[in-house]
């Protein structure tokens, strides 16, 4: 057990059900090298605000309802963010599009998960994409964020076959109990410092990382 001074304090920023803050929660618990020190949704309504709560984690709510425009709600989360001074933000299922102050005040601490194998379906309806491209392989990625949407450098990614029988429940469904292993072990490398982004490149263990880790 990571001794609780050393634990990197990591902020989730979430929309909806959370199943991916819950796997960050209880990986914290066993022992890894990170503690969920904040959870922030913009949605008040957000399940996974009840699964921090249950935890004992600080949840805030920033509706992005509320704002006038991004550049303020972009302002009121980042500060909400940096009132928890995490070493790391993970967007877990958060579905605003961030503006480029907004990441450049978190760049390269700052990671998202994304159910496709990026660089493919950027964006949203990702199963549905690739259920309709007739690809037999799918997945999910981690990458750092930076301003292109979805296109920052990917970390690692975890792939699921698609059966001749999915529909779009049945194959998120495979994909997403894939992300519930993925996130956190991503999350305990950048913890234990052998992750970092170099310009626009990852850097793995002090190498270059030539191609995302297969997990
Ligand atoms: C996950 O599939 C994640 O990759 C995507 O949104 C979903 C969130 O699920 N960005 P949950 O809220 O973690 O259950």
């Amino acid at each position: 057990m990571t001794p609780a001074a050393t634990r990197l304090p990591v902020v989730v920023l979430i929309s909806g059900s959370g199943t991916n803050l819950q796997a960050l929660i209880d990986a914290a618990a066993t022992g890894q090298p990170f503690e969920i020190c904040g959870v922030i949704s913009n949605r008040p309504a957000a399940p996974g605000l009840a699964r921090a709560t249950a935890a004992g984690i600080p949840a805030r709510v920033v509706d992005h309802t509320r704002f006038p425009d991004r550049a303020r709600f972009d302002d009121a989360l980042g500060d909400g963010i940096a009132a928890f001074s995490p070493g790391l933000v993970v967007l877990a299922g958060f579905m605003r599009i961030l503006s480029d102050a907004l990441v450049n005040r978190f760049v390269g601490r700052m990671l998202n998960i994304h159910p496709s194998l990026l660089p493919r379906f950027q964006g949203l309806h990702t199963h549905r994409r690739a259920l309709e491209a007739g690809i037999d392989e799918h997945g999910a990625s981690v990458h750092f964020v930076t301003t292109e949407l979805d296109g920052g450098p990917v970390i690692a990614q975890a792939r699921v076959p698609v059966h001749a029988d999915d529909d779009e429940a049945t194959l998120a469904a495979r994909v997403l109990a894939r992300e519930h292993e993925l996130l956190p072990r991503v999350v305990s490398w950048f913890a234990q410092d052998r992750l970092a982004m170099r310009g626009d490149q990852v850097w793995f263990d002090g190498a270059p990382l030539r191609r995302p880790v297969q997990c």
